[in-house]
């Protein structure tokens, strides 16, 4: 190319170039906060240059030797070849060659702000006022939990009230409906109220609905009823087949498609993985129901299974169950949410009010793609950071915007998940059969990660670590699998801000737990927060065996969010190592020698950094007592990823009627050793 271009053309076309980048980068790759100064400004900078651009003058064709036709005809084509060549390259890098690719280059760029600015400010003006939903949270065996949203805007009142009907879920819809609670919608709590229908019978599948309380009629059916199953009865000794769906970390609209900002994705891929399929409901004592949605003319239950035909036609008592049993799905019972469920500072932050953090869980409820799932899935939450601010620490002091943050926190989520022991708390413990839930709270009471010494720091404070080595002592002999959920990782092995911010910014506190955790059969952690998927084993100091276990940690994230490209931050294994004697066989004759050798204190088992729409989905089956498996799935972008089943350590469980009465004497030893003082909690 020849022609002469000003330094203008070439200045608009680097600004261009690098609006383009940064513009691409903040939705698609990572909404970086900073990129909202450097997107209006790279943008600016390349409009001033418009004007001082000028096209490249069409070229005076050059003296050329004499030439045939032939040689003339390819001449030509050459020709316009580099002028398409040109005209891509000014589309590519903004180097103006003609008119119209200018035109073109400044509609793109406009285009790109707009996009930009739709995913921003959007958001600010869409506040979701109207959104209306009924979902069911927590679900214990003879209750649940209903939150209600049913705004009145249009009409001048200042609250009203609406009523709960519920009725045992049958398939012809004969059951009369039953009154439940009446509620009291009021905009101090952005009509919003959450109540609990009580007297239920376990392992029973159910509906409810809201309806207006002046629509006292009941022949108004309320459409779109809300179905739920009950848990079982934990105190059946039959054990238990069913599945649950973890994962955190959600933007709506990230990576930004135009203009579908009530789409979160994830979701949509969850909601396709969970429903498309037909699960099997085989929790011993849970009837399957059948489900409406179905032909009411086929069984639900493929004929096989219950007479089992052999393969040579007859039909025999005695039938291997592998060869006949269908592909089976245990039902997914629920799903923890493990925060970041809406991001207050990414990629601006809305502000320190009820109002701006409140307007984030409705934009999040107004989505079709979560309606799909908290319509039809109990949800139970706990918060992370970003429901309040990047890399909150609150040192109990509930600093702003706490409160604020709280608040909108509380009456969307957190009101739906099952009570704490201390009321006003977002740490508690559920079951379900014999599998026992501990929810941490690892923003409230975690002190500064940058100051003190590491033991002094805490990352859960001493009423709520009291709360969960309590909870382990009672689970040890009751529960066969014990899962504790933490929003931060447990692992130290993730590097970068994971170093203050997850549980390796408060070492000590860790490794007292960890030495705990390692006396106890089967315990998990869950987490989320690194938009990352990993699994970790954590090798206890002593032998394996009784007396001492592996804990194993899965963390997933993010639900519909950005991952890191290129950079990889967690490491491999831990440098702390601890010693392993293991069993070689020298020859056939000779008895086995024993050989120690050194394992890793953590390690990972399998690590998928990529994705943007991550969840996990961890099967139980306890209904052999001497052989509990577990089962990890990890799907990323819809597709199943990975697969970890393992044989779990048998649990011979005590009577847990006798919770109530029961002292763990056995923990009191385990605080000891860890040198916690329990005179002062018990
Ligand atoms: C609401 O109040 C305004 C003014 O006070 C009144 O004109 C209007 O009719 C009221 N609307 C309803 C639905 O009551
Ligand atoms: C929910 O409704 C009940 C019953 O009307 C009422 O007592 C309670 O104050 C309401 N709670 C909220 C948060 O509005
Ligand atoms: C149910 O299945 C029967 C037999 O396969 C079929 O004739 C009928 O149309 C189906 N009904 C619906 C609603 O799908
Ligand atoms: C089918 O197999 C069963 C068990 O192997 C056998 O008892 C039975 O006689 C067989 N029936 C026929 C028709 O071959
Ligand atoms: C759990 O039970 C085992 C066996 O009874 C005991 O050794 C261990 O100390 C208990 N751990 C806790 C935390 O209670």
């Amino acid at each position: 190319m020849t022609g002469s271009r000003s330094k203008a053309s070439y200045a608009g076309a680097i600004f261009s170039t690098l609006f383009r980048l940064f513009t691409y980068v903040f939705l698609r790759v990572i909404p970086i906060r900073w990129c909202k100064y450097l997107i209006p400004a790279f943008y600016l900078a390349y409009a001033v240059t418009i004007p001082f651009t000028r096209p490249l003058s069409p070229q005076s064709p050059s003296p050329s030797p004499p030439s045939t036709p032939e040689d003339n005809k390819q001449g030509s084509n050459a020709a316009k070849d580099e002028s398409n060549n040109d005209f891509l390259w000014e589309l590519l890098f903004s180097l103006p060659t003609t008119r119209v690719a200018s035109i073109i280059t400044w509609s793109i760029n406009t285009l790109l702000i707009v996009f930009a600015a739709d995913f921003v400010f959007t958001p600010l003006i869409d506040s979701a006022a109207d959104v209306t939903f009924t979902r069911v949270g927590a679900v214990y065996p003879d209750s649940v939990k209903v939150i209600v949203r049913y705004p009145l805007i249009d009409h001048n009142a200042t609250e009203h009230n609406v009523r709960i009907l519920w009725r045992p879920a049958t398939a012809a819809d004969v059951e009369p409906w039953t009154d439940g609670p009446v509620l009291r919608l009021d905009p101090e709590f952005d009509w919003t109220n959450t109540t609990k229908l009580t007297k239920l019978w376990p392992s029973t599948e159910y509906e409810c609905a809201r309806i207006g309380v002046h629509e006292q009629d009941h022949a108004t059916v309320p459409n779109s009823p809300i179905r739920f199953r009950t848990f079982p009865d934990s105190r059946l000794p039959t054990g238990s087949h069913f599945r649950f769906v973890v994962s955190s970390c959600l933007k709506p609209n990230f990576p930004y498609a135009p203009f579908q900002n009530g789409r979160i994705k994830g979701f949509d891929l969850l909601a396709d993985y969970l429903f498309l399929e037909s699960a099997v409901i085989d929790t011993p004592g849970i009837v399957e129901p059948v489900s409406v949605n179905d032909n009411m003319t086929e069984s639900p239950i493929p004929l096989e299974r219950n007479v089992g035909i052999e393969a040579n036609g007859s039909v025999g008592n005695v039938v291997p169950a592998t060869i006949l049993e269908p592909e089976r799905v245990a039902s997914t019972e629920f799903m923890l949410f493990l925060g970041d469920f809406i991001y207050a500072d990414i990629p601006i932050y809305h502000g320190d009010s009820k109002h701006a953090y409140r307007r984030l869980y409705r934009q999040n409820y107004n989505s079709p793609s979560f309606r799909k799932i908290y319509e039809r899935l109990p949800i139970i939450h706990t918060y992370d950071d970003h429901e309040i601010i990047n890399n909150y620490f609150g040192q109990s002091n509930d600093t702003p915007p706490f409160a604020n943050a709280e608040d909108a926190f509380r009456i969307y989520n957190a009101e739906g998940n099952y009570d704490a022991h201390v009321s006003g708390q977002h740490y508690y413990d559920f079951r379900y059969g014999d599998v026992a839930f501990f929810v941490t709270d690892s923003r409230r009471y975690r002190s500064n990660p940058f100051t003190g010494e590491t033991a002094t720091r805490t990352m859960l404070g001493e009423a709520q670590l009291s709360a969960l080595y309590e909870w382990l002592g009672k689970v040890n002999q009751t529960a066969t699998f014990k899962f504790i959920i933490t929003s931060v990782p447990f692992t130290s092995l993730w590097t970068h801000d994971a170093q203050t911010d997850s549980w390796a910014g408060y070492a000590s506190e860790k490794a007292s737990l960890l030495s705990a955790l390692h006396t106890v059969a089967n315990v998990y952690l869950l987490s989320g927060d690194r938009h990352e998927f990993a699994a970790i084993e954590f090798n206890p100091p002593n032998e394996v065996g009784v007396g001492a276990h592996v804990v194993r940690e899965f963390s997933t994230s993010p639900l519909s969010m950005f991952y890191v490209p290129l950079v990889r931050t967690l490491r491999a294994a831990s440098d702390a190592i601890v010693p392993r004697t293991r069993l070689r066989i020298v020859d056939e004759e000779s008895p086995p020698e024993e050989v120690v050798e050194e394992v890793p204190m953590e390690r990972v088992l399998k690590y998928l950094p990529i994705g943007n729409y991550k969840w996990s989905t961890i099967e139980i089956d306890t209904r052999n007592p001497e052989h509990p498996k577990l089962n990890l799935e990890a799907v990323i972008d819809g597709k199943v990823a990975y697969n970890l089943p393992i044989d779990a350590t048998p649990v011979k469980l005590r009577s847990s009627t006798a919770l109530g009465s029961m002292v763990p004497d056995s923990i009191k030893d385990i605080l000891d050793r860890v040198g916690l003082t329990p005179n002062r909690w018990f």
